[in-house]
């Protein structure tokens, strides 16, 4: 469990025992997760995938938890080790409350002190607003404009793991 800087909000390592709840918050935000492009394929992923995929010991994949409740999901993805890409979504009820600012930036800390991350990027759908508001929050900056997306990035220098 990575705790962020919200009481109530955690991150946890997904796993097998976490399929349904996330096969189901998949389901229920279709639109809202494919609304910019993305995600087509994983709204599309049967329980018995999820399941398959979870139940894998590779992966750096971690539920977004509010108390107790499965919200959303944020990933690593060891790109090229030392540096790191990163992906995330939330439950459309879940929008709003800086629970994905707390999540990235926990993720980001955990990177750099556990992983001995160095960069850390992310791809933004162009039209996605609402991830690069949250990208720019927590120190990320846009480097280079693709066809369609965006790429930020997030340099682990010492000195700035606290934003
Ligand atoms: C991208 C996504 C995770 C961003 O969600 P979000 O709710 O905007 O981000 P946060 O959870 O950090 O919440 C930020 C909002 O909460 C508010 N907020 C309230 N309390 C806050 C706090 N303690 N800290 C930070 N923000 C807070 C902020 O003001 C902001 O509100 P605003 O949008 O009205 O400006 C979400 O839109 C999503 O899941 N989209 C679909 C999937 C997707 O696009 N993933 C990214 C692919 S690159």
């Amino acid at each position: 469990m990575i705790a962020t800087e919200q009481p109530d909000v955690s991150l946890q390592w997904l796993h097998e025992g976490h399929a349904g709840s996330l096969h189901r918050l998949l389901q229920e935000n279709r639109t809202h997760l494919t609304e910019h492009g993305d995600y087509r394929e994983q709204v599309s992923t049967s329980l018995d995938v999820i399941r398959s995929e979870l139940s894998a010991a590779n992966g750096l994949r971690f539920g977004i938890l509010v108390r107790d409740a499965l919200v959303g999901r944020i990933d690593l993805v060891p790109v090229e080790p030392p540096q790191f890409g990163l992906g995330y979504w939330l439950a459309k009820n879940a929008t709003g409350q800086g629970y994905a600012t707390a999540a990235v930036r926990a993720l980001v800390a955990y990177a750099a002190t556990e992983l001995g991350a160095s960069d850390i990027y992310a791809g933004v759908t162009h039209g996605n607003a609402r991830s690069e508001a949250l990208l720019r929050r927590t120190g990320f900056v846009a480097v280079a404009r693709f066809d369609t997306y965006t790429r930020f990035h997030r340099s682990l220098a010492a000195s700035s793991i606290q934003d």
